[in-house]
């Protein structure tokens, strides 16, 4: 661990915790991983485990104005999500509303209210941001603070053009190749705070040297990697879209991840969820110790793992979901070689047994996605976690990516957000975050996940759209234009107002211990949660 002076050494402590379940029919006791409180040395928290990974427990290319879309590369693969329109039937008692009284709402255009008192109020409210080390040669290194996945096959990365030090975005243009390394605790606290961009200024790169960190030259071809990162990516340019009508510049960079490579450090062996599944070993969010971005240099890492799988279809028609709870104990230990993944080499599954983008781009922050049924006017949420912003300057841009079944059928959202010109991003807390499960069940295009879900909803204050009336924070959106990767479309919205519960806001920011969004990690069961 390079700098290791700087960070404060935490053991992990498990203890036994159970749990009633939200209206589960099936009921049993997790262990709950829980962490010694971080130490908060200045603007940076840190928690570590003693022991290091020894645990005891625990394209096509759809291109449309008005953007310019460059196109290095294409990715034909196909691919599919499951989704069964059921009917639903489960009532749940509405969750309990919080009074308009403490809401800010700001209008994209006109002044921030006073009470987003910081350089870049829209970032100030987006938290949190997954993170990466960027290289495009062997020499420098920058902090990438905000990017996502966006496409499982072939896999793509997203994100906005002014993330990037524009020196390094020149030469990502001419060299068309790039490298990413997980931002993880091994990186000093000394390496981020000279690394982090202050919001509104612009992002710098630096030499290795300079951060303390160590390069590890690719065998590819490829920019040199950090070394002590878990997870290294090789990536090539896709696309670059411009948005032309936003006036200075703002564009959207999409990645395509040619090489995957994962340090045996990384792999713990497959856990129960996995059985009957052909999985060699999972990729383990534990052992990788993300750091995510809070914005304007703050980084935290996970506080704590979370499971919720999907909710259950039962016979009668009804929908379960399981409590927002402790993740089971990893069993048996680690002692795994170096993986590499390559879609072109390996085809789409990889050595591992699964497609592992979800594992390896993240904690991943949450867009809820709310949207009105043109014909009827019916609300529709979902959760997508492919979800980031790809312009943070005076406009800004989100996008969210949904699959398409069979490469062709529009999740709700999407033709929603089309038919409709507009939809809204709700930030997921966790007192939200069975709700949010609930939101994900595969229902008719007629029925309403407010519903299933026992949301409280209130009209968006610009756009035509629901919002979730106890979330955090919200983004209206207007939707700007779709852009198909492979079997995933990227629909993209500019925000043009956006409300806030002044209730979590410290010195003119969303403070994640007040808010408490929750992350999406890896596997179909995971989050994380930030402390
Ligand atoms: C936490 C979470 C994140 C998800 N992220 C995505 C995503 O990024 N893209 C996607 O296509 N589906 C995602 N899903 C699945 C969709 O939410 C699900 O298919 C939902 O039924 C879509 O609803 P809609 O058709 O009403 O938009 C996610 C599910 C969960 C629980």
């Amino acid at each position: 661990m390079n700098g290791s002076d700087s960070i404060h050494h935490r053991l992990f402590f498990v203890v036994p915790f159970v749990r009633f379940q939200i209206l589960s029919r099936s009921s049993h006791s997790h262990k709950l991983t829980c962490l010694e409180e971080p130490s908060r040395n200045a603007d940076f928290l840190f928690v570590s485990p003693e022991n290091g990974h020894q645990r005891t427990s625990t394209t096509t290319t759809t291109i449309q104005n008005p953007f310019t879309i460059h196109n290095y590369s294409t990715g034909t693969v196909p691919g599919a999500c499951s989704s069964t329109p059921v009917v639903p039937s489960l009532a749940r008692p509405h969750m309990s509303s919080m009074s308009n009284a403490g809401r800010i709402f700001w209008k994209i255009g006109s002044p921030p209210p006073a009470e987003l008192s910081c350089k870049n109020p829209f970032l100030a409210t987006l938290i949190p941001r997954t993170a990466a080390w960027f290289s495009v040669d062997d020499e420098r290194v920058a902090l990438l603070d905000g990017y996502n996945a966006c496409c499982y096959t072939p896999p793509t990365i997203i994100f906005g053009i002014k993330t990037l030090p524009p020196a390094m975005i020149a030469k990502l243009m001419e060299a068309k190749v790039c490298t990413m390394s997980s931002a993880t605790v091994r990186e000093s606290q000394a390496a981020y705070q000279k690394a982090a961009c202050l919001e509104g200024d612009i992002p710098q790169d630096f030499t290795f040297d300079e951060l303390g960190m160590k390069a590890r030259k690719s065998k590819q071809g490829y920019p040199a990697a950090v070394d002590a990162a878990p997870i290294k990516m090789h990536c090539s340019l896709n696309q670059i879209v411009n948005f032309d009508g936003t006036s200075d510049g703002e564009s959207m960079i999409i990645l395509t991840v040619e090489t995957f490579l994962v340090d045996g450090s990384a792999l713990s062996p497959p856990t129960e969820i996995m059985a009957g599944r052909d999985i060699k070993a999972k990729i383990d969010a534990e052992l990788i110790q993300p750091v995510v971005s809070l914005g304007n240099g703050i980084f935290a890492p996970l506080a704590g793992l979370r499971s919720m799988p999907r909710p259950q279809k039962q016979n009668d028609g009804g929908w379960v979901s399981n409590a927002f709870e402790g993740n089971p104990p990893t069993v048996g230990t680690s002692n795994y070689g170096a993986m590499e993944w390559s879609y072109k080499v390996h085809g789409p599954q990889c050595p591992l047994g699964f497609n592992p983008i979800t594992a390896l781009i993240m904690p991943r922050s949450i867009g809820w996605i709310s949207t009105y049924k043109k014909d009827g006017r019916i609300p529709h949420i979902a959760p997508y976690s492919f979800f980031v912003d790809v312009a943070r300057g005076k406009q800004p841009m989100v996008v969210f990516s949904g699959a398409r079944k069979n490469g062709e059928i529009k999740k709700d959202a999407q033709t929603d957000a089309e038919d409709m010109g507009c939809f809204v991003y709700n930030m997921v807390s966790e007192d939200l975050a069975v709700a949010m499960n609930y939101s994900a069940a595969e229902m008719g295009r007629n029925e309403s996940e407010f519903e299933l879900a026992g949301l409280a909803q209130e009209k968006a204050t610009i756009v035509d759209a629901p919002v979730v009336k106890d979330a955090h924070v919200k983004y209206e959106c207007e939707y700007i234009q779709t852009v198909d990767i492979a079997s995933f479309s990227l629909v993209i919205g500019k925000v043009v107002g956006i409300s806030v519960d002044a209730s979590v806001l410290t010195n003119g920011r969303v403070d994640h211990m007040k808010a408490r969004p929750i992350t999406r990690l890896g596997y179909m069961n995971e989050y994380g949660i930030l402390k």
